[in-house]
Formats: structure tokens, sequence, C-alpha cells
């Protein structure tokens, strides 16, 4: 093998090397970890996937309702410890026990949000049109 080949081989995986490192560093750049504190609702709702049942900014899935016009049936407040815990609400709303009823699996209950991020995706949720 010629010297000129093997450092052009070498070379080669250099810049390999450099361009996925490259990517890497790209890659992080265009999704940088913000604090919880700063995200919004909406991402919020992705964060801990809302959207897994509820589709991508609530559009709906087999999994569960399209969220429109939340803020006709909920103030703030309830709609906060609704997604704190859900269960009771169930029992008591008529209106919820009707629409759980096209979907295999239940609204389930969001202990891992914080009071200050529960009202933050209440809030995003009370200005869906
Ligand atoms: C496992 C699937 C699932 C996940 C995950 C889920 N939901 Fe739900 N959601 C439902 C179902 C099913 C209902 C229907 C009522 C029920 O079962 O309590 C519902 C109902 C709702 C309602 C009431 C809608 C109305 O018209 O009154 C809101 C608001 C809501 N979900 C918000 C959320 C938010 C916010 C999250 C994430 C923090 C979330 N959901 C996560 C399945 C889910």
């Amino acid at each position: 093998m010629s010297l000129p080949h093997r450092i052009s081989r070498r070379t080669a995986a250099l810049a390999l090397a450099l361009a996925f490192g490259l990517i890497g560093l790209a890659a992080a750049c265009g999704q940088p970890a913000r604090p919880r504190s700063e995200l919004s609702g909406a991402e919020l709702f992705a964060l801990v996937k809302c959207d897994a049942c509820h589709g991508p900014g609530g559009a709906g899935t087999f999994l569960g309702p399209r969220l429109e016009r939340i803020a006709a049936n909920w103030s703030r407040a309830d709609l906060s410890e609704y997604i704190r815990d859900p269960a009771p609400f169930r029992e008591r709303d008529a209106r919820l026990r009707e629409l759980s009823r096209g979907f295999t699996a239940h609204m389930r209950a969001f202990p891992e949000l914080s009071d200050d991020e529960r009202d933050r995706v209440a809030d995003w949720l009370s200005a869906l049109p």
C-alpha cells in the first residue's frame, strides 16, 4: 500500500468523524435543553405525551378525543385539577363519562406535572378554538 493512500484513508476517517461530530452538534443546537419552567403549555402537552392519545395540538386520535372549545365546559382551576386526577371528575360528570365511552382507556392522572405546569397546560387548553 502506498503512503499517500494510507494518509488519504486516515484523512477520510478523520473527516468522517468530524462530520458526524458536527451533525451531532447541530442536532443538539436545534433542540436546546430548556428548563421545564420555560416550556409553554403546548410544549408541556407534548413533553408528557398528552399527544399520544389526543394527537398533535389536541387534534384527536382513536385513543383520545379532539380537544376543542374546552373553555365552554371547564374553569381553569377544574381543568388543572382534572389533569392531576381525572377519575373523580368522571364520576360526577355525565358528559365526561359519555365522552370517555368512545375510547378503550380512560384519561390517566398526571402527578408528574407541577401545579404551575398544569396551570400552563390548562391556559393553553382554554384558548383552543
Ligand atoms: C391514555 C390516553 C390519554 C392521555 C395520555 C391523555 N388523555 Fe386526556 N382524555 C383521554 C380520554 C379517553 C378522555 C375522555 C374522558 C376521560 O376518559 O376522562 C380525555 C379527556 C380529556 C379532556 C376533557 C375534554 C373535554 O372535552 O372536556 C381534557 C381537557 C384532556 N383529556 C386533556 C389531557 C391532557 C392535558 C393530557 C396530558 C397532560 C391528557 N389529556 C392525556 C385520554 C387521554
